[in-house]
């Protein structure tokens, strides 16, 4: 059975979409970047070891960034899942754990890279936005894609709407995606780019508004 060791920041909505669900994986541990990231205590309820690497404890990203992966393969793991982890890593963190680094990010990437995606989402009037799983690059949200979910922008759509039916979306996507790397079902090539064993059939598709 695969390790996996979650980062988290803050909440942890999506690292408990991961505990609350089969992935024929096992997760050895949550580690979060706060003290007082309100995931850790969910974590701890469901018995999974917590740790916490405090970005403030390190003069500069490359110190952080090397006592977190010490930390970090203290368990082993076949798989290290950014769940909302909000810090930027070091390209030789990011090295380190080549294909083996799964982010989540909320929106349709490669559009709206970095922060508040859905804001700009809905100033840019799209209509249709989502949430990608991909794997990690040194290239910030820019790593081959594992999935992707589609949610419709609504015409009188907010910020805290979209968001919402976004993040529902990110629980379905997340687990999944991690379901299928525990499987071997997907992996990254030598190459750079996702091998999937899934089938996704050819008329599938979101179309926003709907036709009439
Ligand atoms: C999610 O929207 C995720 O896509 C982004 O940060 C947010 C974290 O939320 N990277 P949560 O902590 O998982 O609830």
């Amino acid at each position: 059975m695969k390790n996996i060791v979650i980062l988290i920041s803050g909440r942890g909505s999506n690292m408990q979409s991961l505990l609350t669900t089969s992935l024929n994986g096992r997760i050895a541990a949550v580690i979060s970047n706060k003290a007082d990231a309100g995931g850790l205590a969910f974590a701890n309820e469901h018995g999974i070891p917590t740790a916490v690497v405090s970005h403030r404890d390190h003069p500069d990203r490359a110190s952080f960034d090397a006592a977190l992966a010490q930390v970090i393969d203290g368990f082993q793991p076949d798989f290290v899942i950014l769940a909302g982890f909000m810090r930027i890593l070091t390209a030789s963190f990011v090295t380190h754990y080549h294909g083996r680094l799964i982010n989540i990010h909320p929106s349709l990437l490669p559009s709206y890279t970095g922060l508040n995606t859905h804001a700009r989402a809905l100033a840019d009037g799209v209509k249709i936005h989502g949430c990608t799983v991909h794997f990690v690059t040194p290239d910030l949200d820019h790593g081959p894609i594992i999935i992707q979910a589609a949610v419709a922008v609504l015409p009188d759509d907010t910020e805290a709407g979209l968001s919402a039916r976004v993040l529902q979306e990110e629980h379905r996507i997340f687990p999944q995606a991690i379901r299928w790397l525990c499987a071997d079902q997907v992996a990254l090539s030598s190459e750079g780019r996702v091998v999937s064993r899934i089938h996704t059939p050819p008329n599938l598709a979101l179309i926003s508004p709907a036709l009439e």
